[in-house]
């Protein structure tokens, strides 16, 4: 045999041995959480299971419209990442299979317990806690005073200078308004986003948004997931995570498969594979610090700690339930929304 030939074969041995195993597919991927994360995350994906996946970034809040609007002919196959409480609106709404992942047993218990209390339609990734972060510079150019709590969010001389979300699309914003009535009641807390509305610049579409204009000089201080501060801040940006004073809510990171799935192997693949320890250790890559939910994953060690912050009990299942949160947003709309710049 010429040795053309035979290296030719071999070569053709060695492309073979490095497909992957599985038989390849695709996958239609709505991804919630920051876009570099979802890129990351699906290019990995790709590269290790030769599963075609198209994926969108898309807010908790509009992710959930868009499941419930196509319930009929989903052209969706899953749903990583987003805040926990849309993810159990779906859940509750019938939107989303139930699947109870082999990777079960290797999660932390707010993970597991997610999965139970949605009859195993979602499961936590990873979680994180809700607070702000505030531009050093602009703060101290302008002779302002760290914001330590809630209250101190409503001081004249923040006018203008905050952005949040707005909870209609954004799984943050609905966080925040979740927490706040907890820790307020809800009267009381409508009351103070009403006052508060009053030094708020801008409403934003994705709730990391905020963050990443207060990084850039655009806002003074953004209300956010704490790991969204800190990861400006390992951009190298003069911004300071706050854990709230009064107490704060978290979130719980989900994930579901959606029914009536077209490509329900691929997405039970994924769904597999986004729980595995390499694959969420793998997160802080794209500086995203969430505490992730296999509990053999490594904390990144940028990741507010839970033991660090003053975190309420935050009650999923009512908040988590579809009719509250169409009167939160209702209310929300009439209240603040409707009166916002
Ligand atoms: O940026 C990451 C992140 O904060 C996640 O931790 C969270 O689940 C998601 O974004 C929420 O995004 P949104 O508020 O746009 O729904």
């Amino acid at each position: 045999m010429k040795t053309t030939t035979l290296s030719l074969m071999l070569f053709a041995g060695t492309a073979l041995a490095a497909l992957p195993a599985q038989a390849a597919g695709s996958l239609n991927l709505i991804c919630s959480a920051d876009v570099v994360i979802c890129e990351q995350m699906t290019g990995d994906f790709q590269k290790e299971t030769g599963i075609k996946v198209n994926m969108v970034r898309l807010s908790s809040g509009e992710t959930y419209a868009k499941i419930r609007a196509e319930a009929r002919n989903p052209k969706t196959d899953l749903w990583w990442g987003g805040t926990g409480d849309p993810h159990l609106q779906a859940a509750s709404d019938g939107l989303t299979l139930e699947y109870k992942s082999p990777m079960l047993d290797q999660l932390q218990d707010w993970a597991k317990k997610q999965a139970e209390g949605s009859g195993y339609r979602t499961v936590g990734i990873y979680a994180g806690a809700l607070g702000w972060g505030y531009n050093t510079e602009i703060f101290s150019k302008k002779g302002l005073k760290e914001p330590k709590c809630w209250a101190d969010l409503l001081d004249a001389s923040l006018k203008g200078e905050i952005q949040m979300a707005n909870p209609n699309s954004s799984g943050t914003a609905y966080t925040a308004l979740a927490s706040l009535v907890q820790i307020m009641g809800e009267d009381q807390a409508f009351d103070y986003l009403k006052k508060l509305n009053g030094n708020i610049a801008q409403y934003t579409k994705s709730g990391s948004a905020p963050v990443k204009a207060a990084a850039r000089g655009e806002a003074g201080l953004g209300i956010v997931f704490m790991h969204d501060a800190v990861s400006q801040t390992a951009e190298g940006f003069p911004v300071k995570a706050i854990a709230p004073c009064e107490g704060t809510g978290y979130e719980i990171g989900s994930m579901s498969i959606v029914r009536g799935a077209k490509n329900l192997d691929s997405a039970k693949a994924w769904y597999d594979w986004a729980l595995k320890p390499e694959v969420q250790s793998r997160m802080k890559d794209a500086k995203s610090f969430q505490l992730p939910s296999n509990k053999s994953a490594e904390v990144p060690k940028e990741a507010p700690r839970f033991e660090d912050i003053k975190l309420i009990d935050y009650d999923f299942a009512t908040f988590g339930d579809a009719e509250k949160r169409k009167s939160l947003l209702e209310r929300w709309d009439r209240e603040v929304g409707a009166s916002a710049n």
